[in-house]
């Protein structure tokens, strides 16, 4: 009877590891197969454009941050996004959607604000703002965040967030469990081409994303190494 009941708690065990891995990467049905074996490997880079087609193939989903702000994310990337996001409430840090999918339009209308803003100009933006067509916020996988503290204030502006290392310490070791990864890390500005944006994310799925924290890489780097 002892083994009977141990036999049935294993496969119990497997059914349910089996469908958290299941769970861990269901491409979204529009997009499964018509973009490369992982469509969410999709590289959007300074040298690399947002594929011609890739809006038919995605399904974006509206949502809202806690002041009411809208956005649209792919679909699946959502999905990880509220999941990361409840797992932090829980740990007491509260983060926001401040940046999601962009148009090409919207990713004019921010070069055009930043070129106009005398605290930033050209130089900021070759550090920080994709230039029209090349921004991965055009494929709906990307989401800037910004945070809200314990005592209700926002911190929203780049430099706070850059200084603020402890918050987003722990913001990022939580990134990879729900598939997403920190695209432009510190230390790897040469090869993703932007300074550090702590709260840039990008879905890739949990499977890569794990690899690509574990093994402290970038999406091109990773790419390359699968590409031998
Ligand atoms: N901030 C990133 C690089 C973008 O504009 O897509
Ligand atoms: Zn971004």
């Amino acid at each position: 009877m002892k083994r009977f009941i141990s036999l049935v708690i294993c496969l119990l065990l497997t059914t349910i590891s089996m469908t958290a891995f299941a769970e861990s990467y269901v491409p979204s049905p529009t997009i499964e197969g018509k973009f490369g074996p992982n469509p969410y490997l999709v590289l959007v880079n300074k040298e690399n454009k947002l594929p011609d087609n890739w809006l038919d193939l995605i399904v974006l989903k509206p949502a809202q941050n806690s002041l009411g702000e809208d956005f649209l994310v792919e679909e699946i990337t959502l999905g990880h996004f509220n999941m990361l996001r409840e797992k932090l409430l829980k740990e007491g840090i509260q983060i926001e959607l401040d940046s999601t999918y962009r148009s090409l339009e919207e990713q004019q209308e921010i070069w055009d604000e930043w070129l106009a803003d005398p605290e930033l100009g050209p130089e900021y933006c070759e550090k920080y703002l994709a230039k029209v067509g090349y921004s991965e916020h055009h494929t709906g996988l990307a989401i800037d965040i910004f945070i809200v503290k314990p005592d209700g204030t926002i911190e929203r502006e780049n430099d706070e967030m850059i200084a603020d290392r402890e918050t987003f310490a722990r913001i990022h070791e939580k990134l990879a469990m729900f598939g997403f990864i920190l695209r432009y890390p510190e230390g790897k500005e040469d090869i993703t081409g932007y300074n550090y944006e702590p709260w840039h994310f990008r879905f890739v799925g949990e499977d890569v994303a794990k690899e690509i924290f574990e093994n402290k890489l970038t999406i091109e780097e990773y790419l390359a190494q699968i590409q031998k």
